[in-house]
Order: structure tokens, then sequence, then C-alpha cells
């Protein structure tokens, strides 16, 4: 079952983070940063970098340095997403917002800790890849993270509220603000799994389909889902006015919409035969999802 397939792999990030904080002095922030990125979290994009290192024959042991970095820079992006300057939420998997527990000054420094703790983690000397790769991952997840990714995206997300914009505009927001670091999630390993540039380039958009997939069933979670399964409150979206295609367009339109784009991604993957049936069976999750 996918459950158990996300949990095995929770579970072997959760440990690597662990190891790797306790090998560092320590701060009073240790403690805000593990709240928000150990033991908690679907730890999905770690699933999608180990599904995609099963196409190109990568082993886990060499994927790990790369899924702890995503799960730090993901963290980090909701410690910040809840803040009352963002989204304003005081629940996040099922516990207090970092920020409600710990105060704003140190979520937002715990969060901006956890987003270079993520470089560390890669640049880290036992981390056996050669120079020219990890330069390249640190560059793409850099890229990935900042105003052409997530932050980018972030800040459209909260400029587009209460206003009218168009599906493509709404889409573009949405490829920035979680499609960009699903797309480093398949680079990444194109890259260590030393393809061409070309098929590394093929690699990451689809994974920024991939990523605009999880936001089209987070917004749809927002507006069908159960607040216990997805352990953040419901039906915030539209009370903040959200630019979503859910919003735009209706329930009938964006379900359509998402199961076309769900479709596009599936034939663009068939070309690798069953080395793609972990990776195939993560998307089926991701649009069928309760939580
Ligand atoms: C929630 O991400 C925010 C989005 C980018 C849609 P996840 O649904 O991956 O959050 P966790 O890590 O499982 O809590
Ligand atoms: C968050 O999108 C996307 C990020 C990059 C953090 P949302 O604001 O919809 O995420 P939730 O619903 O709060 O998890
Ligand atoms: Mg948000
Ligand atoms: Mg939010
Ligand atoms: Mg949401």
């Amino acid at each position: 079952m996918i459950k158990n397939k996300l949990i095995k792999n929770a579970k072997k990030i959760d440990q690597f983070l662990i190891n790797f904080l306790k090998k560092q002095d320590s701060s009073l922030l240790i403690k805000p940063m593990k709240y928000g990125v150990i033991s908690g979290g679907k730890k999905i994009r770690s699933t999608i970098i180990f599904d995609t290192g099963k196409i190109f024959n990568i082993k886990e042991k060499k994927l790990l340095n790369i899924c702890a970095a995503v799960e730090c820079v993901h963290s980090y992006s909701l410690i910040h997403d809840d803040l009352p300057c963002m989204d304003n939420d005081t629940i996040r998997r099922g516990k207090p917002a970092a920020h409600i527990r710990f105060g704003e000054a140190s979520a937002v420094l715990a969060g901006s800790s956890l987003l270079t703790l993520a470089f560390e983690i890669i640049s880290d000397k036992k981390y056996s890849l050669d120079f020219k790769t990890k330069n390249e991952i640190v560059r793409s997840l850099a890229s990935c993270s900042g105003h052409t990714g997530i932050a980018g995206g972030q800040d459209l997300d909260l400029k587009f509220e209460n206003k009218k914009k168009r599906s493509d505009q709404i889409i573009e927001m949405q490829k920035k603000k979680t499609g960009k670091l699903f797309n480093f999630c398949l680079y990444a390993v194109g890259v260590v799994a030393k393809r061409k540039n070309q098929e590394n380039f093929f690699l990451g958009t689809l994974g920024e389909e991939i990523g605009l997939l999880f936001q089209l069933a987070d917004d749809f979670l927002d507006n069908m889902g159960s607040k216990k399964l997805v352990g953040k409150p419901v039906k915030k979206d539209k009370k903040k006015g959200k630019s979503t295609l859910l919003n735009l367009m209706g329930e009938k339109k964006a379900y359509l919409y998402a199961n076309n784009l769900k479709r596009k991604i599936l034939r663009k993957l068939e070309k690798h035969g069953k080395k793609a049936d972990e990776l195939i069976r993560t998307i089926e999750f991701i649009l069928e999802r309760k939580f």
C-alpha cells in the first residue's frame, strides 16, 4: 500500500535528519527546526525522488541527502506559509503551527535555518558525489527555492488574493510555489544518474507538472477534505480569496483539468515501462489522496 511506502520513506529521512543534526553544535533553534521537519508530513517529495531513482537504477543511499534537503526546504516553506503575514494559519499537521508553538521570531529563524540546512546537507563532505554533480544540484535547488521558485510563487499567491486572475496566471503561480520543488526532485535524480542535459530538463518539466497536480489536489482537499485527515483547517482558500483553479472554474472543470494533466504526465512515463511503476503509483495517489 502507498501509505506504508510513505511511512517507510519518512522514517528513513527523519533518521537521516536526526543523525545529521546530532553532529552539529546545538542551538535553541534546533527544537523548532525539528518540530517543523521531523515526524510530520507525508514526505511525498522524498518518495518521488526514490521512485524516480528506480527508473535510472540509482540506489536510495545515493539519494538520501537530496531527499533530506528537499524536506528541509519544503518544511521551511510551510513554516513561513503559516505565518500571520502570509496565510495566517494556526494548525499544521494536526499540531499548532510553528509560530504558535514557538513565537513568530523563532518560527522565521527556524524556517530560514532549515533552508540553509538543506545546502549543508547536500554539500556535506560525506555525501559522495563528484563536485560537478553536487554543484549542479546546489544550483538547481537554490533556483527552485528562491524568487524563481517557491518564494516567487508564494509572493504571487499572496498578491493574487481577492484578484481576478486568468487560469494561465494561476497555473504559472502554482507551478512556481509548488511545482518548482517537484521539478528539482526529478531533475536532481537525472543529474545524479548523469543523464544528458536535455533529458534532465524534460524530467524537471515533468516534475513541475506533478507538482502542479499535487497543488490542485491540495486545493481540492481544502474544499472537500476532512480536517482530521489533512491535519490542517479546511475551507480556508475561499475565505481568503485565494486564486485557485477550483475557485475560478468550479469543481467540475477543475477536476477535468486535473485529470487531463494526470493523463499527460502518465503518457510521458510510458517510455520507461515497468521501471516507472512506483512513480506511477505515487502519481495516482496524488490525485486520489485524502491526506
Ligand atoms: C502542503 O504540502 C503544501 C503544498 C505545497 C500543497 P504537503 O501536503 O506535502 O505537506 P506535508 O509535508 O505532507 O504536511
Ligand atoms: C503552500 O500552498 C505552498 C507552499 C509552497 C508552501 P498552500 O498555502 O495551499 O499550502 P497549505 O494548504 O497551507 O498546506
Ligand atoms: Mg499559501
Ligand atoms: Mg497555506
Ligand atoms: Mg492549501
